[in-house]
């Protein structure tokens, strides 16, 4: 690869940017709509550069070099000469369509185009393109910098070549690239948003928003799911959530609580009591709950946390089936680097196999030992 070309200068495309810039050592051209974004976003590369130095985390030269290779543009035609493109656009399917075709004019036959498209199928994105085979998804995790997770989707006509550049440029990254099929969600969201929807499931039905929220501790998750929906942004979560439950079926609820508190920009977490204490769910958002609910039942947390893993069995099972990933062992790999599940928990399947889950809903255990097989 001699020239990557990174599409938007938003809050993913300028991580990638520096990221692209500091692992391969080549130019990168990031490109947005108007000058004001594209400043906005060479202004992210600079400042986090200068953080890094500061911290003693980078050499002043190796700064200034990937800042060198950096270019800001608004013009299309820069990314005529460019190997590799990923688009990191708005979360639209239109758009994201548009991109790739004016692209398609200017780019050589054989470069790369990759998305880092959140939940929308890649197969749709590429289907009116010339080449629809040098499409492949590319999906990082925000922050880039630190979640070591990209996964790379397999949409139904990407060439061997294109899938190969992208476990290649994954590799160059220092990422842990794991393959995935195109379907909704993917791998990591489709189970995150399920986890966080189950949880707003229960308080539609009249549970107590804070027993919900504490119902998750024993998993050790990094954070809890309302801690999590302001950290992605309730309009992020919800978005996903709407649309994984358009494609997926009605296993994703519909909160029409959560709907009014995007609306009202409502914060959904108080900031943690002390340094390093969790973040609690704000108790006032319960008001905006169980509107269409005649007879509540409010479960405890045992109850919350039964009804959170035996979905999450369920959609395993049916991603296993669906052949989202070739074994579990990819579920687990990507829940951990992806999701921050606890790695002394040997993983979300042999976990489920453990607590008896896998067994009681499927009727089958994820692994015949009990424990993922290890190739050697
Ligand atoms: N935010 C996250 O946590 C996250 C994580 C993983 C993936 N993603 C995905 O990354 C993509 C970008 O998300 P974001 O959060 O960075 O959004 P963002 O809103 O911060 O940035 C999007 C940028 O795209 C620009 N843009 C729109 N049309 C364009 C065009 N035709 N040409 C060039 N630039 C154009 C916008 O001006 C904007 O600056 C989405 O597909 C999203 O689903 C986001």
């Amino acid at each position: 690869m001699t020239k990557v070309g990174i599409v938007g200068a938003g809050l993913m495309a300028a991580q990638l940017a520096l990221l692209f810039s500091q692992r391969l050592g080549v130019p990168v051209v990031m490109r947005d709509l108007d000058q004001e974004r594209v400043d906005k976003g060479l202004s992210y590369v600079n400042d986090t550069l200068s953080k890094l130095v500061g911290a003693g985390k980078v050499s002043a030269a190796a700064a200034a070099k990937a800042t060198s290779l950096i270019q800001g543009t608004t013009e299309l035609e820069q990314f005529a000469d460019c190997d590799f493109v990923i688009e990191a656009v708005t979360e639209v399917m239109k758009l994201k369509k548009a991109v790739f075709a004016e692209l398609e004019e200017i780019i050589s036959p054989t470069a790369i185009l990759a998305t880092n498209t959140s939940a929308l199928s890649v197969s749709d994105m590429a289907s009116d393109l010339k080449h629809p085979e040098r499409v492949v998804g590319l999906h990082f995790f925000n922050p880039v910098a630190q979640m070591p997770l990209v996964e790379v989707i397999h949409a139904q006509r990407t060439s061997t070549q294109a899938l190969a550049t992208a476990f290649y440029v994954a590799k160059q990254l220092r990422k842990t690239a794991v393959l995935s099929a195109d379907r909704p969600g993917f791998i990591v969201n489709r189970l995150l948003i399920l986890l966080m929807g189950k949880v707003v499931e229960a308080i539609e039905n009249g549970t107590d928003p804070v027993v919900a929220d504490r119902a998750l501790r024993p998993l050790g998750l990094p954070m809890g799911p309302f801690a999590l929906f302001d950290l992605v942004g309730p309009a992020v979560g919800l978005h996903v959530l709407t649309s994984l439950r358009e494609d997926l079926g009605t296993r994703f609820p519909h909160s029409p609580g959560l709907e009014q508190i995007v609306k009202e920009g409502t914060k959904v977490s108080l900031p943690p009591a002390s340094k390093g204490a969790p973040s609690e769910v704000d108790p006032a958002i319960a008001k905006y709950f169980g509107s269409n609910v005649s007879q509540p039942v409010a479960l405890s947390e045992a109850q919350v946390l039964d009804q959170v893993l035996s979905a999450l069995t369920h959609e395993i099972g049916l991603m296993l089936e669906e052949g989202v990933v070739q074994n579990p062992t990819q579920i687990d790999v990507c829940m951990i680097l992806g999701a921050g599940w606890s790695f002394a928990a040997g993983g979300i399947t042999p976990y489920l196999d453990r607590t008896g889950y896998s067994e009681k809903i499927l009727g089958k255990r994820f692994h015949q030992e009990g424990i993922a097989s290890i190739p050697r």
